[in-house]
């Protein structure tokens, strides 16, 4: 079993994986979310992992399970998973973050519940640090790093865009015009831009194909 193991092509790597969404409390019953359901990086996860790479899945709230060859660190908000993803980042050879963090959270959290009123409710929200692009400036040569991109208009370039300027090896672009893509669908259809630009487009799969065409590009720029 062991000469197996060595045989894969990620063995003795260590992957980090993000994967679904983050929720910002505004008040002790109430957030802000978004509908990723963490699929697409559940199933990266276990990609990366029968490739025998050690993997750390940091999960949002979801109702994915994961397996148990998996090992899986839970948060909620975009702090809690950025305290997660910088701690074990400097160790890790591989990092795929594929989950859909808040760009924006409450600038106050009602240590109450907010009762409702006759006016109409204004709330105040500040940005988010962006994991990746923390992640990207801290990025060692050694280190391979895999962001994702969800556009809806001028696809390509916005994807291209985040590649340079959060120091990417590889940008997983999703784009909410395509049939079948997205947050809570079972199948998925991506592009993917290395470093060089250059482009590879696929056809329409489930999301356990899709991981395993990311693995594929992950494999071919391994260092
Ligand atoms: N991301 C992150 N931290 C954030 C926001 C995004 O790490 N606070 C990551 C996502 O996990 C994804 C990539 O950045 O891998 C791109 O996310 P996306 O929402 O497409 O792009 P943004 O840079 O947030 O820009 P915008 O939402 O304005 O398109
Ligand atoms: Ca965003």
């Amino acid at each position: 079993l062991d000469s197996i193991k060595q045989s894969l092509p990620l063995n003795g790597k260590k992957v980090m994986v993000t994967a679904g969404p983050t929720y910002e409390a505004i008040d002790p019953v109430r957030f802000i979310g978004n509908h990723s359901s963490g699929k697409m990086g559940f199933a990266l996860a276990d990609e990366l992992a029968k490739l025998g790479a050690d993997v750390t899945l940091i999960a949002g709230p979801t109702a994915q399970k994961s397996n148990a060859y998996v090992k899986r660190i839970d948060v909620v908000s975009a702090e809690e998973m950025l305290n997660a993803c910088t701690s074990i980042f400097s160790e890790t050879d591989i990092t795929v973050m594929c989950a859909a963090v808040a760009d924006y959270r409450p600038k106050i959290i009602a240590s109450q519940k907010i009762k409702k009123q006759e006016s109409a409710l204004v709330l105040e929200l500040e940005k988010t640090v962006d994991i990746l692009a923390t992640l990207g400036k801290n990025k060692r040569e050694s280190q391979i790093l895999v962001g994702f991109a969800l556009e809806t208009n001028d696809e390509e370039n916005y994807a291209k865009g985040k590649l340079e300027k959060k120091n990417l090896d590889l940008v997983v672009l999703n784009s909410l015009n395509d049939q079948g893509a997205g947050f809570k669908a079972d199948t998925n259809k991506i592009t993917i831009f290395n470093k060089a630009l250059e482009r590879t487009l696929f056809e329409l799969k489930s999301k356990t194909e899709v991981a395993k065409d990311i693995c594929t590009a992950i494999l071919k720029i391994i260092k």
